[in-house]
């Protein structure tokens, strides 16, 4: 259903080692650039909001603008069945198994859960993993931490029985999977100078760290005037800041990733997709002025630190036009309705 085809960089890309050769054409592209007023964001600041959230219904969100180059490799490689790993109610996940199954491949993912006797539910992504066939298999998160060496063994054993799997890591970021944030920022950078318009400051939710990494090397590279900003949903940014550098290292690009990127710590929270009364209320204020919906795993944690950092630390924003990428993840929604439910009773 989607055949890849020949794939040509932008010219400022052409100083990295390695280039893609082929691109899937799965996504909604372009994705809109809005103006956008989010609540308790002081008033000398102006904002845009990046649609990503808009690149598809079921293949909504970053994930599919990786998985143009990756399954475009899978393709290429003639693989069958694509094996991928994120937690239980991964986007990404949802996200691989929606386009593999549009690819005619089937998935097999690994999902991490405390509780891998419990019955799936069918809700949000998994939900959407289970009604196109995916193969699940859940794992504790002890298990999850040998992630690498779980899909490697489980792609030995399909080689065996004469399948043809292609493993896609967390996320979707490794260096393949980023460039599909390295053609964002072109498309972005097109649509800004179609409309006249211009911005000083990015910012984005950073999970496992591609889009941050396709994110950097493109303004570093094309030199764009923009200081992009991520702002983790887990672990730190000393581990961010080491995962992308090993993306950069791989493209060839020796200039550290302290010096393109600022990594807003500080807000994962309560943990990884783990809310707090504070974030969601915050989500539904969203929600109810300006008709946009964040997720409460990614954006929405994003978008409240934003809030936050303008008020008190304004000065590690390079100027006064901010553009707010949303990444997607809402079906992430649906696994929060018991914990909003009682939040806003009726
Ligand atoms: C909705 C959403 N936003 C942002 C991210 C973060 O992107 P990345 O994993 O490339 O850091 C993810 C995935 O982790 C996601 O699903």
């Amino acid at each position: 259903m989607h055949a890849s085809s020949a794939y040509t960089a932008p010219q400022w890309a052409a100083a990295l080692s390695s280039v893609p050769s082929h691109r899937l054409d799965l996504a909604q592209l372009p994705t809109p650039i809005a103006r956008w007023s989010p609540p308790d964001i002081p008033a000398a600041w102006e904002m845009w909001i990046k649609r990503d959230d808009c690149t598809g219904i079921t293949l909504s969100g970053n994930k599919v603008r990786k998985l143009e180059f990756l399954l475009a490799e899978a393709q290429q490689q003639s693989c069958d069945i694509v094996l991928s790993c994120g937690g239980l109610q991964s986007n990404h996940c949802r996200a691989t198994a929606v386009a593999a199954r549009q690819c005619g491949m089937d998935s097999l993912l690994f999902l991490r859960t405390p509780s891998p006797e419990a019955p799936l539910p069918w809700t949000g992504n998994l939900l959407m993993d289970r009604l196109v066939g995916a193969q699940i298999q859940r794992i504790t998160p002890a298990q999850y931490r040998q992630r690498t060496a779980l899909m490697e063994e489980a792609a030995q054993h399909l080689r065996q029985i004469g399948r043809r799997p292609y493993i896609i890591p967390e996320g979707g970021s490794n260096a393949l999977g980023s460039w599909g944030y390295i053609e964002a920022i072109r498309e972005m950078a097109t649509q800004l100078a179609q409309s006249g318009q211009s911005i000083d400051d990015l910012v984005f939710a950073c999970g496992s760290g591609g889009t941050a990494a396709g994110i950097c090397a493109a303004i570093a590279l094309s030199g764009l005037p923009i200081r992009p900003h991520a702002v983790n949903v887990c672990d730190d940014a000393a581990y961010f800041y080491n995962h992308i550098n090993a993306i950069l290292r791989l493209w060839g690009i020796s200039k550290p990733a302290e010096t393109l990127l600022d990594i807003i710590d500080g807000y994962v929270g309560l943990g990884y997709a783990v809310s707090s009364e504070q974030e969601l209320f915050y989500l539904q204020q969203t929600a109810a002025h300006t008709g946009i919906f964040l997720d409460p795993v990614y954006t929405g944690k994003a978008l409240y630190a934003l809030s936050k950092t303008l008020t008190q630390t304004p000065e590690r924003f390079s100027g006064k036009r901010i553009l707010f990428w949303h990444t997607g993840g809402l079906f992430g929604l649906y696994d929060k309705s018991e914990q909003l439910s009682a939040l806003f009773p009726a």
